[in-house]
């Protein structure tokens, strides 16, 4: 997000425009709680992980009179156009509140879930998966050498997308998402495959929305009927959605910054950036918002990988 905030002031500073940068979403517009940002202010936060604007989850925005005292306090501030970084949730709120105010509004996905239709892939999702690869690495050496079955739960709440890139890009055994029904006697006989060919241990990717249950309910479901391995569980959580960007989101950041301010400048609205097939895009928010991303169907076959 920090690399997409200074994108986004530098295109506008570069563009004769002043950008004011509001604390904690929507929490912090119905507060007042903003200031100008100068292109020095965001200086050294590219590399930086989280927000330096601050992110929060805003009960009163979704009523009228938390949105109206938001219009009030973008009055005062002098704001005439909003840029909103985020998910599902932001952008329906946002949509909402342009539909009641006029104001016009762009919005740049950011989630680590990249589950957000119009754009390949979403801010933050890179970095995410780079952890949990860079994690499940680790783990293996202790499956390895001491002969064990590993369940390591990754986030996505409603979809696999991070379970599916780092349990392909980890090399594991199995890789279990919510998007498909998950077969526990499906995935004992992929493992029991595997033994049989000589695999000491194994790994098994769960996206935590999957409807099988979580990793520990998962591990005691298979260890009940297949007790041929030592089994350990982790849960990445929230290392995840931390620590210092990766290459590719700071370059996506970036195209993502530069194509909001270019928007509002041609005059667009209720529109949300995007990245398809290497070419920036945009697409109304109302055609963004509740329509969920497919996983990705070119990745779901591999060879001796179960996916369900
Ligand atoms: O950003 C989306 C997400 O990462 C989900 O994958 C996860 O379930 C959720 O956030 C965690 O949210 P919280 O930080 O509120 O626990």
């Amino acid at each position: 997000m920090n690399a997409c905030i200074r994108a986004v002031v530098r295109s506008a500073f570069s563009n004769g425009l002043e950008v004011t940068g509001i604390e904690s979403g929507f929490e912090g517009m119905i507060a007042g709680n903003m200031r100008v940002l100068s292109s020095q202010s965001v200086s050294n936060i590219i590399q930086r992980g989280g927000t330096i604007l601050k992110s929060a989850r805003s009960a009163e925005f979704m009523t009228s009179s938390g949105r109206i005292k938001a219009a009030e306090q973008l009055a005062k501030h002098g704001i005439d156009a909003l840029i909103a970084i985020g998910g599902d949730g932001t952008f329906s709120g946002l949509l909402q509140f342009q539909d009641e105010f006029g104001i016009p509004s762009i919005g740049i996905p950011g989630t680590i879930d990249n589950d957000l239709a119009g754009t390949d892939f979403t801010i933050g999702f890179d970095s995410a998966v780079n952890t949990a690869v860079e994690a499940i690495d680790k783990i293996r050496d202790t499956a390895d050498s001491h002969n064990r079955l590993f369940f390591i739960e990754v986030m996505g709440r409603d979809t696999g997308f991070i379970a599916l890139y780092a349990g392909i890009a980890g090399g594991v055994e199995a890789i279990l998402l919510p998007e498909s029904t998950t077969s526990i006697d499906d995935l004992i006989a992929a493992l029991d495959r595997g033994k049989q060919k000589g695999k000491t241990s194994s790994i098994v990717v769960i996206s935590e929305g999957d409807d099988a249950g979580d990793a520990v309910q998962i591990a005691q479901a298979v260890k009940k009927k297949y007790d041929h391995y030592d089994t350990r569980t982790v849960v990445l959580g929230h290392l995840q959605r931390g620590g210092s960007p990766s290459a590719r989101d700071r370059v996506l950041a970036q195209q993502l910054g530069v194509a909001a301010v270019e928007l509002l400048l041609q005059g667009a609205n209720k529109h949300m950036v995007g990245v398809i097939n290497g070419q920036v895009a945009s697409a109304p928010l109302d055609t963004i918002v509740g329509t969920k991303k497919g996983i990705h169907p070119h990745l779901m076959n591999q060879p001796e990988i179960y996916i369900s």
